[in-house]
């Protein structure tokens, strides 16, 4: 049976730790569908292909040569064959991202390759349009938020606990500045599908979104 579970919302809501657990705890595959961004932003970056040059980095979506690797510590990111795991999650290339993710011809280059993800085995699919463009019509979706403050505090417990500095106020501008362009976009802006779960979890630990999130599911099967 192919069940999708749809998970969007803004960055740093707890959406990827939330996915992760739901994976594990159904043994559906995992889409990470940021990555896919992320790494064509990397890509563009390493090719020196300016981010406005909308038909140079669809052409670079559509040729991208990556790979998911399932390791004991989480999923390894490949891209050409080198390890891009942690390059990926970089706060410039998080930027980039959403730079590269408005522009519609890179949407259209990335969208079969989503799709291809939910091959017949179940799918935890994590993004911005999961649930209202790439898999319109997924047995159940969530829609997980958090104030913009509560998020900018846990990227920076993130970042201090792999022993990176952190300046909140600059991660909660950016978040900021993130947000508005995923919202405002024309191409797939990211709003909840109409009937997407919303779940804030600001005053949530991730073990009781996670609860939460799995009592929903064993209700719809
Ligand atoms: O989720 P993550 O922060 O890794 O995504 C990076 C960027 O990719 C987001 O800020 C967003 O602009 C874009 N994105 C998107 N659609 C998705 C997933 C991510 O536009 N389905």
């Amino acid at each position: 049976m192919n069940t999708i579970i749809t998970v969007d919302g803004p960055s740093g809501a707890g959406k990827g730790t939330l996915c992760q657990l739901l994976a594990k705890a159904t043994g559906y595959a995992l889409l990470d569908s940021g990555a896919l961004y992320r790494l064509t932003a990397l890509a563009a970056i390493k090719a020196e292909v300016a981010l406005t040059d909308v038909q140079a980095l669809a052409k670079l979506a559509a040729g991208l040569d990556i790979a998911f690797n399932a390791a004991e510590q989480g999923v390894t990111v490949l891209l050409a064959g080198k390890d891009v795991t942690r390059e990926i999650r970089e706060e410039a290339v998080g930027m980039a991202a959403s730079q590269v993710a408005a522009l519609q011809p890179v949407r259209d280059a990335l969208l079969m390759r989503q799709r291809a993800f939910a091959d017949g085995s179940g799918l935890v699919a994590d993004g911005r349009d999961m649930g209202t463009v790439v898999f319109p019509s997924a047995a159940v979706k969530f829609f997980l938020t958090a104030s913009a403050e509560e998020r900018a505090k846990r990227r920076v417990l993130q970042l201090e606990s792999v022993g990176q500095k952190a300046d909140e106020r600059q991660i909660l501008t950016d978040i900021e500045a993130r947000d508005k362009r995923d919202r405002e976009r024309a191409s797939s802006p990211l709003v909840p599908a109409a009937d997407a779960i919303l779940l804030d979890s600001t005053k949530m630990t991730i073990d009781q979104v996670f609860e939460y999130a799995m009592a929903t599911i064993k209700k719809a099967a």
